[in-house]
């Protein structure tokens, strides 16, 4: 199956080199038993490619069995997992199957993993080394042969590193971590999804659409999007229904977006959505510094262009006493801070900064920080 129909027959929607890589990464490992970490923020598709890597296995024809972790009550998520026996606790009237057992021959999807409680996570590291469980209040062990696949919109390094999250788990569960970035980050997967959920949605409502100026898809190219492709699909129903049979412009568009600053192109401000304060201002103070040395790029050009000359000092921020500190050094140092931070993850360094991971590997080679 070529790439794009493996795209079209699993509805993973996406033209940007890193939906592609993810799809090459789930039609490789959809057919084999390897446990799968899903992590990215809320909404960029996380159960679409769970989902995927069920229905492209040969454990398709079984059950997918999806967990919510974050929403089962700590005192039941055993239960929930593993199973009880009758009386093993006053609520339990009745033996209950697990989703272990369930979920047997098939698939189990654990969403948001981060949640798990310690205890529960000992259990489950040692479902996933050999499928041995138990149900509660019996001591006979139980196999599974459930494919466990886990997601998450945390950071579990940092999870384990504050020690809320088991670092044997941690390594069992990500053997292979697909990490999908947001939707902001791969700006060509936009219209391709706008036009899928189009067709999706005024096929299934009967609903003619007239189309969007170019201004509006301007909008919709250069907006945040905190909720990532959740809130893209659900502004597109909004528009489909209630502009509907008009052609949509820029100021129907922005109705239906949260009122960010939206100031077009990379120079978007991020809005501190499920971030901490700290990372929201590390983007912050980046983003500015990368904004300021394009406008001096730009101010170079200009002034060599009309052949005056630009002193040296452009470009440089002064620090009092310690002399000059140029933004390349101040970019330099807030990526090898990022890489540090993250014990030289490009992965997590490059979420940190929210810049491409390709941005990030290319800024380590102009740097020459790859040279220790
Ligand atoms: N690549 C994609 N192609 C098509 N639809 C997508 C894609 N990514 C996301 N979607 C759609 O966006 C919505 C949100 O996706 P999904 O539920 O998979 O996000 P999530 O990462 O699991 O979010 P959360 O962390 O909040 O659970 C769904 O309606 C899904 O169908
Ligand atoms: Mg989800």
């Amino acid at each position: 199956m070529t790439r794009e129909e493996f795209q079209n027959e699993y509805g993973i929607i996406g033209k940007s080199v890193e939906m592609q890589e993810i799809t090459d990464v789930v039609q490789q490992v959809a057919p084999t038993d390897i446990t799968v970490l899903i992590t990215g923020e809320s909404g960029v598709g996380k159960e679409v490619v769970a989902r995927a890597l069920h229905t492209a296995s040969n454990r398709a024809k079984k059950p997918l069995v999806t967990v919510n972790c974050g929403a089962i009550p700590e005192g039941l998520i055993e239960s929930e997992l593993f199973g009880h026996e009758r009386g093993s606790f006053t609520s339990a009237v009745d033996t209950r199957k697990g989703y272990f057992e369930i979920a047997d021959g098939g698939t189990i999807f654990l969403d948001e993993i981060g949640e798990m409680p310690a205890a529960t996570q000992v259990k489950l590291l040692r479902v996933l080394e050999n499928g041995e469980y138990m149900r509660i209040g019996s001591s006979a062990p139980r196999t599974s042969d459930a494919r466990v696949i886990a997601a998450t919109n945390k950071n579990l390094e940092q999870e384990v590193q504050q020690k809320r999250f088991r670092p044997d788990l941690y390594f069992r569960l990500r053997s292979v971590n697909i990490l999908i970035p947001p939707l902001r980050n791969r700006r060509e997967d936009i219209p391709v999804l706008i036009e899928h959920f189009i067709k999706e949605f005024s096929q299934k409502n009967n609903l003619a659409f007239r189309g969007f100026t170019d201004d509006a898809t301007h909008t919709f190219m250069n907006y945040y999007w905190p909720g990532n492709v959740r809130e893209l699909r659900n502004v597109i129903e909004s528009i489909l229904v209630l502009e509907k049979g008009k052609r949509v412009t820029e100021e129907d568009v922005q109705k239906y977006l949260q009122r960010a600053p939206v100031y077009g192109g990379e120079r978007n401000l991020p809005v501190a959505l499920n971030k901490s304060v700290e990372q929201a201002e590390r983007e912050l103070i980046y983003r500015a510094l990368v904004d300021l040395k394009s406008d001096i790029l730009e101010l170079k050009q200009l002034l060599a262009h009309s052949g005056v000359t630009m002193v040296e000092e452009v470009g440089t921020v002064h620090r009092e006493g310690n002399g000059a500190l140029s933004i390349d050094d101040m970019e330099r140092r807030l990526i090898a801070r990022a890489l540090e931070r993250h014990r030289g993850n490009r992965r997590l360094a490059a979420q940190d900064l929210n810049i491409s991971e390709r941005t990030l590997y290319r800024k380590i080679k102009e740097f020459g920080l790859d040279v220790k």
